[in-house]
């Protein structure tokens, strides 16, 4: 794919060589802010970038906008609509159609699931979906899969389980579709039945990629055999019958007995926030990545920001 000028609102809008291409640049990019970060900080300096946060952020924001900063672009935007006149009733095309006056892309989050695409189509400028609802969260899986290979060196010939919300948690949509472009994955998707993975996407990654699924609601068989343990929050915020959140929210607990069950380097990933999902007593484990996982946000954030405006990099 041509990078220049598009919008990436899902993964889908990626082949696997383009995510090849941009995890591929991460470590380009790792390498030079290691080596002389400033090397990069005219690469666009002459571009303004928005980040429209209608939604609670950390670490996507605060990567992104790491990430801005860092290719030497600036900055502006909101996190969180109080002070914006959207508090007035303005609407996301009107919002959108004024901030694509000042800014060269936009990256943004929203609760709305289409949200992404839609500022996409009517403003005409590249747009980068932050997370759109329950939908999608394609820079989320972008670094998951350089997390993944940084860690176990493929992204081909591996088992991977995914814990938790797998029904409103758009990382994993994003990531078990994408991990289904690799050979030889086996997905295992372990959750309580009422927030079993949607049936369409398991239907469609069954039917485009054959990879071996597995549907569960018992952990300790799936841990036992995993190269990677993928954990996600019950979302509080996404239940509409907070007794179910409640009835829910601890049914699985990565701890220090069930990290005794796992192989020595299965690695425990999550996109965080944690709530009560992983145990605090594993953060000094080796083979606990999320910290370093969040990190990542930013060398891969640069790649997609610099392969869309066009740039190359020479190091
Ligand atoms: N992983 C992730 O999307 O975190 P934030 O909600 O803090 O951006």
């Amino acid at each position: 794919m041509v990078f220049k000028g598009r919008s990436i609102i899902s993964i889908r809008d990626l082949s696997k060589p383009d995510i090849l291409k941009i995890l591929k640049r991460a470590k380009q990019i790792e390498q030079l802010i290691s080596k002389d970060p400033s090397k990069l900080l005219t690469l666009a300096e002459d571009k303004v970038i928005a980040s429209l946060f209608f939604e609670p952020s950390t670490r996507t924001r605060l990567s992104f906008e790491t990430a801005i900063n860092r290719l030497g672009a600036k900055v502006i935007g909101f996190s969180g609509t109080e002070g914006t006149s959207v508090k007035k009733g303005e609407t996301l095309k009107d919002t959108a159609l004024t901030i694509a006056q000042y800014a060269d892309m936009i990256v943004m989050r929203h609760p709305l699931e289409g949200s992404a695409r839609y500022v996409a189509e009517v403003t005409g400028i590249p747009v980068i979906n932050g997370g759109d609802g329950a939908n999608q969260h394609p820079t989320q899986t972008l670094l998951d899969l350089y997390t993944i290979l940084k860690n176990k060196g493929d992204l081909s010939g591996l088992t991977i389980t995914m814990v938790g919300d797998l029904k409103y948690g758009r990382t994993v949509h994003s990531l078990a579709y994408a991990l289904s472009l690799f050979d030889n994955i086996n997905l295992i998707f372990v959750s309580p039945d009422e927030l079993k993975m949607p049936a369409y996407l398991v239907d469609e990654i069954r039917e485009k990629s054959g990879i071996k699924i597995t549907e569960t609601s018992e952990i300790s068989d799936a841990v036992l055999k995993s190269d990677i343990i993928y954990v996600t929050r019950i979302q509080k915020e996404r239940f509409p019958d907070p007794e179910e959140y409640h009835r829910l929210k601890t049914t699985y607990v990565i701890d220090k007995e069930l990290m005794s069950m796992v192989k020595q380097d299965t690695i425990i990933m999550h996109p965080l926030p944690r709530v009560d999902e992983i145990s605090t007593d594993i953060d000094s484990l080796d083979n606990a990545v999320y910290f370093n996982q969040a990190g990542l946000g930013v060398p891969v954030r640069m790649a997609l920001i610099s392969l869309l405006f066009g740039y190359g990099i020479s190091y």
